[in-house]
């Protein structure tokens, strides 16, 4: 016997739409989609033109009667934005739904408030569509990759900037004529900010790093930088050394603790920064809007997640597998009420970030100094006072202006290399630092 579930949608834009349109056509999908009713949906605007024909008196400009209708069964949240989003999220687990959101704004910030509720109501709050776009990498790292001790999770988790990336490496453009461009093509918001300044991957890494170490990561202290202020000469020099110019979100545990099950918090390096990629990297080759994730454990070894990061279809998918899961779940003839654990991932341990200071990473640092003889020599004698060791150091561009030299650090503490960073630019001859990223 199947039971008919009913799907309450909080907004109908681009993913919206993208998911109205699935539900509308259920053919060749999985026969649960057959089973599922679209009975309200929350817009702004009613006269708005939709991408789908929905019956006029399905739609309504009051998300609290969709979310408060006896006939919804199951609340998405896809309109987007911190409020009312939230508050619309936990007036359904009030109600004793369970919820799908797209939104990693809102889950970034109050998933551990919105999991609590939703323990304590006996509902779900899926969120696949939050990161990654379609491809699917929430349901991993919950339930197929359990069985591993997460090392690293590692990745390319905004299009938007990797697009700006891909292009200024292909055509030697500047950040901010990319950027034109991509607004043009509808890539960027006309306010870029929440992209081009890590603050989406920042948002997005906070959610992996929670469900892949097992407990709530505390989003504001993510260290985060963004391209914005990205040379294009840097990106240039990059392909010259046989480097991709990524902006990379990574969280890693720092050593063993908590592998003996200890009270100890987890300790956790989490950042967002532009990064080089060497090219043989699998995530070097990871081009335009899309995404990938590098998930690495034991005994798993690497594995990679890869996909379209955005957009109504990709974004879609995920949202309607959500919906699926949980349809699954309500089918059951013995579905007794309790949550599956798996499904609904509790945290099971406390994580804390680590003071920026002791985050050890590889650097790219490239120096404007005087082209005098002798630059090179005291750049390597102040990194070797402070323990940094070298793994390349080169030459660009001299001339009567100057010199630019560009330094590849091995693995280092952030502390031991500031140190060093202020000897370095105590020199006479040393002008500034131009530009520090990350080194995979
Ligand atoms: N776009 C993507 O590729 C993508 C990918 C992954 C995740 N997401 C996430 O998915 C969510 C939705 O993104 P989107 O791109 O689909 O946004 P969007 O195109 O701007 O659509 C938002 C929808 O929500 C409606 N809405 C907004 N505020 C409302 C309110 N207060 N009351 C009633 N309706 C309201 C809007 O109504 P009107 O249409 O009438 O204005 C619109 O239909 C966001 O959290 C976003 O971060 C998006």
């Amino acid at each position: 016997m199947t039971t008919r579930i009913g799907i309450g949608l909080l907004g109908l834009g681009t993913v919206g739409g993208g998911v109205a349109e699935i539900l509308q056509t259920p053919d060749g999908r999985h026969p649960l989609v057959a089973d599922l009713d679209l009975v309200r949906v929350a817009v702004r605007d009613l006269d708005r033109p939709r991408p789908v024909s929905l019956d006029p008196a399905v739609l309504t400009t009051d998300p609290e009667a969709v979310v408060d209708d006896p006939a919804v069964q199951v609340v998405v949240e896809v309109m987007g934005g911190l409020e009312p989003a939230r508050t619309l999220i936990m007036r359904a687990i009030a109600a004793g739904k369970s919820v799908v959101t797209a939104n990693k704004a809102v889950i970034a910030r109050h998933g551990e408030e919105i999991a609590a509720a939703a323990a304590a109501a006996g509902v779900y709050v899926l969120i696949e569509a939050a990161v990654g776009g379609g491809i699917p990498i929430i349901e991993p790292l919950k339930q197929s990759l359990g069985g591993n001790r997460i090392e690293r999770v590692s990745g390319i988790i905004n299009g938007t900037t990797n697009y700006i990336l891909s292009r200024m490496a292909q055509e030697g453009a500047d950040y901010a004529e990319v950027l034109r461009q991509a607004q043009e093509l509808g890539y960027a918001e006309a306010d870029p900010a929440a992209d081009v300044d890590g603050l989406d991957a920042a948002d997005k890494i906070a959610i992996l790093a929670g469900l892949a170490f097992g407990g709530p990561i505390p989003r504001s202290g993510i260290p985060t930088a963004g391209i914005s202020s990205l040379q294009g000469r840097d990106v240039d020099y990059a392909t010259q050394l046989d480097y991709s110019v990524k902006l990379l979100a990574v969280a890693e545990r720092m050593d063993g603790a908590g592998r003996d099950g200890s009270s100890h918090a987890l300790p956790l390096a989490v950042r967002v920064q532009p990064t080089l990629v060497p090219l043989d990297h699998p995530l070097a080759g990871v081009h335009g809007v899309n995404n990938a994730i590098l998930v690495e454990g034991d005994p798993i070894g690497r594995v990679m997640f890869y996909g379209p990061g955005a957009g109504a279809g990709p974004t879609a998918s995920a949202v309607v597998a959500d919906i699926l899961n949980i349809a699954g779940i309500r089918q059951l003839d013995d579905a007794d009420g309790n949550l599956d654990p798996l499904l609904a991932a509790s945290s099971w341990r406390q994580c804390h970030l680590v003071d920026s200071g002791a985050i050890r990473q590889r650097n790219y640092l490239r120096f404007q100094t005087e082209d005098a003889p002798g630059v090179i020599g005291q750049i390597g004698t102040c990194f070797g006072q402070h323990g940094v060791s070298i793994q390349s150091i080169v030459q660009f561009d001299a001339s009567d202006a100057g010199a630019e030299i560009v330094v590849i650090t091995h693995e280092v503490s952030n502390g031991n290399l500031e140190q060093a960073l202020a000897a370095i630019t105590a020199q006479a001859e040393v002008r500034g630092i131009a530009a520090h990223l990350g080194c995979l």
